[in-house]
């Protein structure tokens, strides 16, 4: 009776030791996202060559990522998410460039060749789970690319046109015509995936299964999620069986985006909190905390799951928020709030700079042009990174770890919120700067008068009940 006993057990833990992360595992990440082509180039290169505007490649590799993971290393991400690795178009260029990107489809059981090859990639992969951080990658299977409507789908994974919908424009007010018609334009087309399709479905699943085992894939972020019917993602991501994250894009409404977690997904890109928190912050902006406050009460109403949702400030697809925001201090509490708050927080490649490129192609700068400089906004990442993961760790093993520990508001007013999540006490303003003695925001505590506090940021005592809190300004 013992022995089978043990080897079931046995057996159990090797299939989870084999297993790749889940959204438990994730809970306590957080994220550095990259486009390949952007984030370094090989030692020796011209450095002054890349463009943006120009939409075309830079020259940036799976190896140029391997070779300058400390950066991200050190400035405290436990995970990296990089642009799509499956084959991209191969045809002529576009009116909007080149597929540098990563984003424009072709044939997905093959790599993607200008970022390496096979080896290359499960060499990042080695790389970056030797420095104990995860693997995110980025898939596209809601469409793939061309030139027409009309296009030749023997260049494609899926080569008939009956795996396809028949051309439709998508419609942004009917959820049906979201999922089923074509993104993209007429200079651009997106042919759309039948994801109902039983091939495709299966197809899908294989591939999914076998990339995410081959290259040790510890979770994948959904491009374009919402386009595609919710009853094809339990069967993808089950196939894939690691952490899944979709892409909803939206502005400030929370059910739009909730209804994607759960049942669909793990987990969601935060759009509304992106959305409330420029709303919130950035100066010149409404400075409307309430649109803050209100994103908070509705998506602890709605989400399955806050604590899991990817909660960001920039991405290939926004402006910089220095694009929208002049005051960096604004970039900073924005910041905070992602990481003291539920959800796994994410930094696109380039915030720690403080790029200001706008909208695509605008915000895809080139790395390097930074020399990787240890600038303060760096500096403020690594400490929101070094304290968070403290936290994550010491309160792994306890009742209510802190990554699960709900976000409480204690106080909001015009300038600002203060909030609590375990024991920690996060207090932010939109006044940007100058610092000023700010006495708008008096911070109701559930501690006891005299109970010492230590500001994080500062190493400063405080003492509850001496006001003193009240010259926490700046952040
Ligand atoms: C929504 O879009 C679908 C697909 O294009 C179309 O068949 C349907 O008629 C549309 N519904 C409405 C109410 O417009
Ligand atoms: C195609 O691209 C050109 C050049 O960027 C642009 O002027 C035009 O509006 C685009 N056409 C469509 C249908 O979007
Ligand atoms: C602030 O946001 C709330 C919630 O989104 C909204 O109802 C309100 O109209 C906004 N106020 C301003 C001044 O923009
Ligand atoms: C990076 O280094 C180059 C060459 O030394 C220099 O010209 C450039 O100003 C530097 N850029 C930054 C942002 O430090
Ligand atoms: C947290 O624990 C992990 C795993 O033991 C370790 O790799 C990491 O360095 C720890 N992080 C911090 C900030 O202590
Ligand atoms: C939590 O438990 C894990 C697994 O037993 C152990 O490795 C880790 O050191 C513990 N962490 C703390 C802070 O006690
Ligand atoms: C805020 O008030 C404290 C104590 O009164 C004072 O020492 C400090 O200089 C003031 N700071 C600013 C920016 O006004």
């Amino acid at each position: 009776m013992f022995t089978p006993l043990l080897w079931s057990l046995l057996a159990t833990f090797l299939f989870y030791d084999a297993q790749a992360a889940s959204a438990a595992q994730w809970r306590g990440r957080s994220i550095y996202q990259v486009i390949v082509d952007r984030y370094a180039l090989p030692s020796g290169s011209d450095l002054t060559l890349c463009d943006p505007s120009e939409q075309t490649w830079c020259g940036g590799t799976w190896n140029t990522l391997r070779e300058n993971l400390d950066h991200i290393q050190n400035a405290g991400f436990t995970a990296v998410w990089i642009s799509p690795v499956q084959q991209n178009w191969q045809g002529k260029r576009t009116p909007y460039g080149d597929p540098y990107h990563g984003y424009w489809i072709q044939d997905s059981t093959q790599l993607n060749e200008r970022f390496g090859t096979a080896d290359d990639l499960m060499a990042l992969s080695e790389e970056i789970h030797r420095r104990d951080m995860y693997l995110m990658v980025d898939v596209v299977v809601n469409d793939v690319m061309a030139l027409s409507t009309d296009p030749d789908y023997s260049i494609y994974m899926f080569k008939d046109s009956s795996y396809y919908h028949s051309y439709c424009p998508v419609d942004y007010s009917n959820t049906t015509s979201e999922q089923i018609c074509w993104l993209g334009d007429f200079n651009v087309t997106l042919p759309d995936l039948d994801t109902t399709n039983p091939t495709v479905i299966s197809g899908y699943s294989s591939w999914i299964s076998e990339l995410v085992s081959t290259y040790r894939i510890d979770g994948l972020r959904i491009d374009a999620a919402k386009h595609v019917d919710p009853a094809f993602w339990p069967a993808f991501c089950g196939a894939a069986d690691v952490f899944c994250i979709g892409e909803v894009f939206g502005g400030l409404d929370v059910e739009d985006c909730a209804e994607w977690q759960g049942d669909v997904l793990d987990s969601v890109l935060n759009y509304p909190m992106y959305t409330a928190l420029t709303q919130a912050f950035q100066i010149p902006g409404p400075l409307n905390i309430s649109a803050l406050t209100d994103t908070l009460s509705q998506s602890k109403q709605l989400y399955k799951d806050t604590t899991v949702l990817g909660n960001f400030l920039e991405n290939q697809d926004l402006p910089r928020w220095a694009a929208g925001s002049v005051d960096v201090q604004t970039l900073y509490n924005a910041m905070t709030f992602n990481f003291m708050s539920d959800g796994i927080p994410i930094c696109y490649y380039g915030q720690e700079m403080g790029f200001r490129g706008a909208g695509d192609p605008l915000n895809r700068e080139p790395l390097w042009t930074s020399n990787y400089t240890i600038t303060p906004t760096y500096q403020f990442i690594q400490q929101l990174n070094q304290f968070r993961n403290y936290l994550v760790n010491s309160t792994a093993n306890i009742s209510t770890p802190w990554t699960t520990a709900e976000t409480q508001v204690l106080t909001t007013s015009q300038y600002g919120i203060a909030f609590m999540k375990g024991d920690v006490i996060t207090i932010l303003t939109n006044i940007g700067s100058p610092p000023q003695n700010n006495t708008h925001i008096a911070v109701q505590t559930p501690y006891e008068r005299n109970t010492a506090l230590t500001n994080v940021l500062t190493c400063e005592q405080w003492v509850v009940g001496s006001q003193a809190l009240l010259k926490c300004n700046t952040l």
